[in-house]
């Protein structure tokens, strides 16, 4: 049963999107407060997202033997880029992440030899984001409770350098098959697929060191990816039922963290509904959201009040990227700490 608070909640959610989802950035008008520069946001939403690529370490040999049968050098970080110059594609790289790059000019990222060897995974660049925050080491055990199609996953377990073990768990087992194939091409070994509800995974399978909670949201971040989703795959329907299944998530995954243990909680929404409230209503005192920079890349804070509802202090510690701050789909990210 969905927790009653979370209800009347999605109740104003829904009430409140009814009103302004209309129009393709209608949803986001709730939001304007929150956002300095509003027309940039909107400008943002307008332009196609950049093409991301990260190269692979597990390849590195293959990477670089190609590289030397072009008559190319260098070290890894070097091969790939060198690789996609020498087609004629622009490569930039992203200046807040190691080895990923952003790619002008390539169409068809899934039709190159690059790629179909595992050199390299094509991922949205902020979604990079959630492995690098949860900085899993080599012979961890991790949990990734909401997996599929798994671009996060496979950026965990490469993280990992493949050794310790990553349990990615889906409760769709068809939307599993990408990251089984992804694991394949990218050579990544130390994966466990599992398609269990989370709300309800097993508590002997924990405890983990280290949990991904990449929920199921509204979406509103990828307007950027799938141009017309604010104003038209969304609404009342998508968006009913999500604050009540994510805190239902987190208070599973929280059980499965071990004591020290580190959570990252995210979505590509910007919702409060479905971020610090849905933290707010879940977190206990055993819980601290920890504040966070990434070196390169701009976000906002999270917010303490929501509609009139004080929220935890450390609410403020969620990191919001809107699309204009760095030129990347929305997302919203927590960092959060179980104490030992
Ligand atoms: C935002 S997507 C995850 C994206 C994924 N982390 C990635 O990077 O590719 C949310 C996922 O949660 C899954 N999901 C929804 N309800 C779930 C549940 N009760 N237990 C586990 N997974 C669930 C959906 O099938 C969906 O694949």
């Amino acid at each position: 049963m969905l927790p009653r608070t979370m209800d009347r909640l999605e109740a104003q959610l829904v009430a409140a999107r009814g009103r302004s989802g209309v129009g393709r950035h209608g949803l986001l008008d709730r939001y304007r407060d929150l956002v300095e520069d509003w027309t940039g946001l909107l400008e943002a939403c307008r332009r196609p997202l950049p093409l991301v690529v990260w190269a692979n370490p597990l390849r590195a040999d293959l990477a670089h033997r190609l590289a030397r049968a072009a008559g190319l050098g260098g070290e890894l970080d070097e091969c790939l880029p060198a690789l996609l110059r020498a087609r004629g594609y622009v490569v930039e790289q992203v200046a807040w992440y190691p080895s990923a790059y952003r790619v002008w000019g390539l169409e068809k990222p899934g039709h190159t030899l690059e790629h179909y060897l595992g050199l390299m995974h094509v991922q949205e660049e902020i979604s990079l984001l959630p492995a690098l925050l949860l900085g899993a080491l080599p012979g961890e055990r991790v949990l990734d409770l909401c997996a599929a199609p798994g671009g996060k996953s496979a950026c965990i377990a490469v993280g990992m350098n493949d050794a310790g073990t990553l349990v990615a768990n889906d409760v769709r087992p068809t939307r599993l098959r990408a990251l089984r194939s992804n694991c394949e091409r990218l050579g990544v070994t130390s994966v466990v697929i599992t398609s269990i509800d989370g709300t309800r995974y097993p508590l002997r399978a924990g405890p983990f060191d280290r949990i991904l909670l990449d929920v199921p949201c509204s979406c509103e971040g990828n307007l950027r990816v799938t141009p017309g989703a604010g104003g038209g795959r969304m609404g009342a329907a998508v968006v009913s039922g999500r604050s009540g299944l994510q805190a239902t998530l987190l208070g599973r995954a929280w059980k499965l963290l071990a004591p020290g243990g580190t959570l990252v909680y995210a979505t590509c929404t910007f919702a409060p509904e479905e971020n610090e409230v849905v933290l707010d209503y879940t977190l206990g005192e055993d819980a601290s959201i920890l504040p966070f920079s990434v070196p390169g890349l701009r976000h906002d804070a999270g917010v303490a009040e929501w509609e009139g509802k004080r929220l935890r202090h450390d609410c403020r510690n969620l990191a919001r990227y809107w699309p204009h701050l760095n030129d990347t789909g929305g997302f919203t990210v927590a960092l959060i700490r179980k104490r030992s």
